[in-house]
């Protein structure tokens, strides 16, 4: 049959926030894409929204990737799936210090299963949701593909280790090719104010906290830490706009698609090499969008690094991806989309 398009590509977790930036990065290649997501961290209607900003609709699948019989209907359905992006996990590190067998059931229950309709379907590649959380607390900065993994402090963290552990020998075993792209710290949202994150509850991570204690749903951030050895004292982290995430997934799949890799697997950063403090997170976010952030300094939070940022050489001269939005995009795009739910 003939395929009026260049790829097919499924896409799990694809209504989530990294995930629905990353179908729209697809669609607009004139990609076909199917979306599987249970919905579990994640809403309906930014199906529609992807709509809005694309004018095409994905084929959506409510399916769970730990009913594996629902899973393969899927797959059933569609014999020329050229990629899938494995985006569905669930993601709180907090949550999986205190509830670790529900993080590795779902976590690792879910690649597996997905990864035995992979080998079935032949000719199907694999990009995998890695995290910078692996590499714990560096020794080298900027982190290096090739810097050995510190034992994990969470269950999240783990599953993401064993998640590639897991990939790569399944993989190899049966010549899968397939790529782990470990994301430093995603924020922003997309420029339409249509699509971003959607955090269930108080949210842990900083840009979310941050906009909703100037939309008025927190009262005052709480500045981790004012006394590590960084130039304000402040975290440092290598925070990258989500539209550039999404896009390196799609550099990623033409990638594997065209055949290109010589090796089976291989995992890659995904940032922007720049190492920002929270404070210069929250002066960007007052300078660029004109506002005050009512912010107050308090102790480190367990389980943080002090320094986390990305050597990101090898994607740039592998994959020929490299970001383009600084952080003024970041805080501008993140407030917009705060204020389109207020
Ligand atoms: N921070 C605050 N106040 C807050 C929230 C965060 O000061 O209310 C600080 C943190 O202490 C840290 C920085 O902002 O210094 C970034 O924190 P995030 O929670 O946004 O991000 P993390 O770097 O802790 O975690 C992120 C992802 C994880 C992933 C990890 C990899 O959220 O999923 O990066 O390093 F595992």
């Amino acid at each position: 049959m003939e395929r009026n398009f260049i790829m097919k590509v499924l896409i799990t977790g694809g209504l989530g926030f990294i995930g629905s930036h990353t179908v729209v990065a697809f669609l607009e290649q004139n990609i076909e894409v199917i979306i599987v997501d249970n919905l579990s961290n994640s809403e309906y209607f930014i199906l529609d929204r992807i709509e809005q900003i694309t004018y095409k609709k994905p084929i959506f699948y409510n399916v769970d990737l730990t009913n594996m019989a629902s899973l393969m209907q899927v797959f059933n359905d569609h014999k020329d799936i050229d990629v899938v992006i494995h985006f569905a996990a669930y993601k709180s590190v907090a949550e999986s210090v205190t509830e670790p067998n529900k993080y590795f059931r779902n976590n690792i229950t879910s690649l597996i299963n997905l990864l035995d309709c992979v080998k079935d379907a032949q000719k199907c590649k694999v990009v995998f949701s890695s995290s910078a959380t692996v590499y714990g607390q560096s020794e080298n900065l900027p982190v290096r593909e090739t810097e050995p993994f510190k034992p994990a402090l969470s269950a999240y963290g783990a599953s993401k280790q064993m998640g590639e552990e897991i990939l790569k020998t399944i993989a190899n075993a049966h010549k899968i090719p397939s790529i782990a792209l470990r994301y430093f710290n995603p924020v922003g949202a997309h420029k339409s104010g249509l699509i971003g994150e959607l955090p269930k509850g108080v949210p842990n991570n900083l840009m979310p906290y941050l906009t909703q204690t100037k939309a008025g749903k927190r009262d005052m951030l709480t500045v981790y830490g004012n006394d590590y050895n960084t130039k304000d004292g402040t975290a440092v982290r290598d925070y990258i706009h989500v539209v550039d995430l999404a896009e390196a997934h799609v550099m990623a799949a033409l990638y594997l698609d065209e055949g290109q890799s010589d090796s089976i697997y291989e995992a890659f950063n995904v940032g922007t090499g720049n190492g920002i403090t929270v404070l210069e997170v929250i002066k960007a976010f007052e300078n660029v969008n004109g506002i005050k952030l009512n912010y107050c300094f308090g102790n480190r939070r367990d389980g943080d690094v002090e320094s986390s940022y990305a050597d990101t050489t090898k994607i740039h001269q592998i994959i020929k991806w490299k970001a383009i939005h600084n952080l003024d995009d970041m805080v501008r795009d993140a407030w917009k989309w705060e204020k389109s739910l207020c």
